[in-house]
């Protein structure tokens, strides 16, 4: 009989000590959809002290109303937490509502007076599930009651992104922040590098030998990383408006997977060794200049089109968008890192919503073979890919030629593919990876205030660029024909990697 595995991979982890998860905006979309499932599972899984609560700060509703809203979104949006009434009324006997106006004293009152008939622990994470203009409110709140002082427990602060608009506006937050609270006890959220995949580049990049002499100049011909998303901006025009993809997917969250995979190894994995690595690339990157962003970016907006035979409206039709509206919903742009290691290598990376699937992925181009040794009539060996796919069907591919079988030297493309399907136990939600590393103290894959400097130093040219931009290409919804992109992957080994192709 073969050994039974581990049953459940989202067990693992240590236990943590007790703590009380305050949440801002509790009756929001992201409580329902993202927080509360990840909670519940950390809970069943024994991640969550038993100990510990979640008070929800909220206005205008009672807390039973609260509840049964918490209730519904899970079975609504999480349905793989199978939630069972056992589980249910257990994690009901955890929850607490402050209800209260956020600009209101009294509602930092009650918050500490309710922390404080909590027995046993005064630790307490505060988890800002509300838009950026609330977290300077917040966090002057908290300090003018005490909860910043770590002298009885720990304090964190989470939050979302966007930090800041462009780089003026992040220093301000950033100031603003730091005038309440540590930056140690700053915990800037990003979803992404909470993903097995992702996280799962770092350990394929340091413990395994074979790839440490091919990650370079020498033998990489390019990097593509990419987001491809089939929905629209769902509910979201008053911030996607203001935000768009660049700022939404590309200065976040891509061009945080690009820092993991250009990095140098940190001397050990602790925060601030990985966070130093990663902000040196970020030093790195080559300026845009004015003369050049028209060449290594593109802009473009979805038009009308359909997506799995059903038909979507144009992005301009969306509700709460202008119908004038120049906002970018697919943004491509190539970078290059000026470094020993790196020089030469562009890294494209590029997202899109209502493209025809949801792909998101990390491509290693190698070098093409130097020659062609076998008679393959038109059919020469094609460069090598290493392929992280971040989602879906989470895993590693390796691209190689390989022979045709028969009396032939005829190549065929080989994959080889590891999906994570196949190690055994579900895949952790990022937000239960990430609730759980707050809790613990670990801020490895967190930001810190100059790494979001750094990065948005380098997107403002581009922002500056495009400001007064009253017109943009479009593309229509659901398909890959999207003008440019073939352009920005020039010179690149094959060109541009469509998803899944
Ligand atoms: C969010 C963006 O941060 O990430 C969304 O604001 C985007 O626009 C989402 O859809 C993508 O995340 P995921 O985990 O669905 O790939």
């Amino acid at each position: 009989m073969t050994e039974k595995k581990i049953p459940d991979k989202q067990c693992l982890g240590d236990p943590i000590e007790p703590a009380n998860i305050v949440i801002f905006g509790a009756a929001g979309d992201l409580t329902k959809r993202k927080l509360v499932p990840a909670l519940l599972k950390m809970l069943r899984c024994g991640l969550l002290h038993p100990k510990s609560k979640v008070i929800g700060l909220f206005k205008g509703r009672t807390e039973s109303d609260w509840l049964e809203s918490l209730y519904q979104g899970v079975r609504a949006y999480a349905p793989e937490v199978n939630l069972d009434d056992g589980q249910w009324q257990t994690f009901k006997t955890m929850c607490k509502a402050v209800p209260g106006d956020l600009r209101d004293n009294a509602t930092y009152d009650g918050l500490k007076d309710a922390l404080e008939t909590i027995d046993g622990h005064r630790n307490a994470m505060f988890y800002c599930a509300v838009p950026p203009q609330w977290y300077a409110t917040i966090t002057t709140g908290l300090k003018r009651v005490g909860l910043t002082d770590e002298t009885d427990g720990f304090r964190r602060l989470v939050i979302e992104k966007p930090f800041g608009m462009d780089l003026e506006s992040a220093k301000k937050l950033n100031g603003e922040l730091q005038a309440s609270l540590d930056e140690s006890q700053i915990y800037r959220i990003d979803h992404y590098l909470g993903k097995e995949s992702v996280q799962n580049l770092l350990v394929y990049r340091f413990s395994n030998s074979i790839l440490e002499p091919l990650w370079n100049r020498n033998f990489i011909d390019h990097i593509q990383i990419s987001a491809a998303e089939s929905i629209g901006i769902e509910y979201r025009a008053n911030y996607y408006e203001k935000s768009g993809a660049l700022r939404d997917m590309i200065q976040s969250h891509l061009m945080q997977v690009m820092t993991l995979v250009a990095m140098e190894p940190p001397v050990e994995f602790t925060a601030d060794a990985v966070r130093d690595e990663k902000i040196k690339v970020l030093r790195a990157v080559r300026p845009f200049e004015k003369e050049n962003i028209k060449k290594q970016t593109i802009a473009a907006q979805y038009s009308a089109g359909k997506i799995d035979g059903e038909a979507v409206k144009s992005y301009v039709a969306e509700e709460g968008v202008s119908p004038e509206s120049a906002t970018e919903t697919l943004v491509g742009a190539r970078f290059y890192i000026d470094n020993w290691r790196w020089q030469g290598v562009p890294f494209v990376l590029w997202t899109g919503k209502r493209l025809p699937r949801r792909v998101s992925e990390i491509v290693i181009r190698f070098r093409k073979p130097p020659f062609n040794l076998f008679d393959t009539e038109g059919n020469p060996p094609l460069a090598n890919a290493l392929v992280f796919r971040v989602h879906p069907d989470e895993g590693i591919s390796l691209r190689m030629n390989a022979k045709l079988p028969g009396l032939t030297t005829d190549i065929k493309r080989s994959v080889m593919h590891a999906p994570y399907s196949e190690d055994g136990g579900d895949i952790s939600d990022a937000y239960e990876v990430l609730l759980h590393d707050v809790l613990s103290g670990d801020a490895t894959l967190f930001s810190r205030a100059d790494e979001v400097e750094e990065s948005w130093q380098i997107i403002d040219p581009i922002l500056q660029a495009w400001k007064d931009k009253l017109s943009i290409n479009r593309y229509q919804a659901g398909t890959w024909e999207i003008e440019g992109m073939e352009e920005l992957f020039e010179g690149c080994e094959l060109g541009w990697h469509k998803p899944g192709h």
